[in-house]
């Protein structure tokens, strides 16, 4: 028998049949394309997204003040299919429009820039089944997503129907939410949630209890899934909880926060994952059950765009582009690894585009894989091990940030990850903060220590 036959390998690797078992899919969010980006030598001019901020030195891959320009979103794309041509599907959680007025774009533009950036996406992978939910960028007005069948849902459904089921096109039409078997199989679900409808900036659904019944629908597909032995991937764009670059920032209303932590905690044993977008940051939400065991965990994607957030109270917010690879069970959909890949701008757009490896969660934080009891073990080396937190914080803006995490960057940030509900958020940045104090009495003795607040 030779060395390389099949059987002597799997000797030599002792790792036969887990390949098999292993899929792998992508991740992508938040490309924020800005049709009007250009390489202007007049600053005032470059884009629309960077609203009065002056652009200088615009390079051909964009800038940190602005979306992202169609080269870029093409890079990515293709990028993505350097390094992994033949996913088992896409993750896309939205948001493909510029940070501009809704003056300056209307329902037109919206259809057509998410139809440019479907038709590239469906033209680099045409064989792949994407998995898409809309962003609160994906509508105009902006955020005014509707509890209700309109013509925004209708027409993002058509352009989308190579990827959707016949029944999912029912749901997506009223609420733009859909559910299906993963890639067909048996005892595999993907879940899309229309989130925007519980987004703080939708005056639409904001005192609505349920709106567009998705809630009772997401509760119902859960039983159901539980009753067939399934696993299930929830997928969506804005998240529950908190952002972890700004204190007491959350997304969601409060009374739509609750209900969303109380579906994950009832369900979890079906949830396999949760996926969104957003932020544009790298991080990651935890659920808790009530004591205290790790139960679920939301994998929040970097951006696409490089765009620096005009969010008062955010310093330097601006991000590298980021795609994402997971890794991920066939069989019982336990996520294994996830490996991140971005592009250096900077380096782009003086060198050329570059994208690279930024890092692989199980070698940057020595878990043995993505579940959530081993992420809870990367939250406790973020709280306990200042490199840990470090590193992390580099991945947080896709290594745009090489600043230092100080007390109050790390408590901003911990406590983000560790409580999505409100309450509990609170008390964790009171405890958090006063556990630094007790840990350097010598800060109390500082007239400094009076004006604990951090200016971040
Ligand atoms: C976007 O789509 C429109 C209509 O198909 C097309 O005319 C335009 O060239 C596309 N833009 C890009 C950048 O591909
Ligand atoms: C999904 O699988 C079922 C059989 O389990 C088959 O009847 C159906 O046609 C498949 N649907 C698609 C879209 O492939
Ligand atoms: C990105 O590229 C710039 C320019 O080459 C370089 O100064 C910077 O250190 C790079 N950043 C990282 C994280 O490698
Ligand atoms: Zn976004
Ligand atoms: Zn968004």
């Amino acid at each position: 028998m030779s060395l390389t036959s099949p059987i002597a390998l799997c000797l030599l690797l002792s790792s036969c049949g887990a390949q098999a078992l292993s899929g792998h899919f992508w991740h992508i969010t938040d490309l924020h394309w800005d049709p009007q980006y250009k390489m202007s030598s007049d600053p005032k001019s470059v884009c629309p997204s960077s609203g009065s901020q002056a652009v200088h030195n615009a390079g051909r891959w964009g800038d940190y003040l602005c979306d992202s320009p169609w080269d870029l979103i093409i890079s990515s794309i293709y990028t993505m299919r350097h390094i992994l041509p033949d996913p088992d599907f896409i993750l896309w959680t939205g948001d493909d429009t510029p940070h501009v007025p809704n003056e300056q774009l209307g329902e037109e533009a919206v259809l057509q820039i998410i139809a440019n950036v479907t038709h590239i996406l469906q033209e680099v992978f045409p064989d792949t089944k994407v998995y898409s939910a809309m962003g609160n960028h994906d509508f105009h007005p902006k955020s005014q997503l509707p509890a209700e069948e309109n013509s925004g849902y209708l027409r993002t459904a058509e352009l989308w129907g190579r990827w959707l089921d016949s029944s999912s096109v029912v749901t997506f039409r009223k609420g733009a939410y859909y559910t299906e078997r993963l890639l067909n199989k048996s005892g595999q679900r993907v879940i899309v949630l229309n989130t925007n409808l519980y987004y703080n900036q939708n005056k639409l659904t904001m005192d609505l209890p349920d709106p567009a019944d998705q809630f009772k629908w997401l509760e119902q597909e859960l039983t159901s899934a539980a009753a067939s032995k399934e696993k299930v991937y929830i997928i969506g764009h804005v998240p529950p909880g908190f952002f972890e670059k700004k204190r007491h920032t959350s997304w969601f209303t409060q009374h739509f926060n609750e209900r969303y932590i109380e579906i994950i905690r009832k369900h979890h044993p079906v949830i396999a994952g949760q996926f969104f977008g957003h932020q544009h940051t790298d991080s990651f939400h935890m659920f808790y059950d009530s004591s205290g065991s790790p139960i679920s965990t939301m994998f929040l994607a970097p951006g696409i765009t490089p765009w620096k957030t005009t969010l008062p109270g955010v310093e330097n917010g601006a991000n590298n582009p980021g795609i994402r690879v997971f890794e991920y069970d066939r069989t019982t959909l336990l996520v294994k690894d996830m490996v991140t890949y971005y592009l250096n701008l900077t380096h782009a757009n003086l060198v050329g585009p570059r994208w690279e490896k930024e890092y692989r969660l199980t070698e940057s934080f020595r878990v043995p894989d993505a579940s959530a009891r081993s992420m809870h073990g990367v939250l406790r080396q973020i709280e306990t091990d200042d490199c840990a937190l470090q590193r992390y914080y580099r991945f947080n803006s896709v290594n745009y940030d090489l600043s230092r995490c100080d007390s109050a960057c790390r408590t901003k940030h911990v406590c983000a990850i560790r409580e999505v509900d409100f309450t509990r958020y609170e008390s964790c940045v009171v405890t958090e903060g006063v556990a630094l104090l007790s840990l350097a009495p010598v800060l109390l003795l500082l007239p400094a220590a009076l004006s604990w607040n951090p200016i971040m």
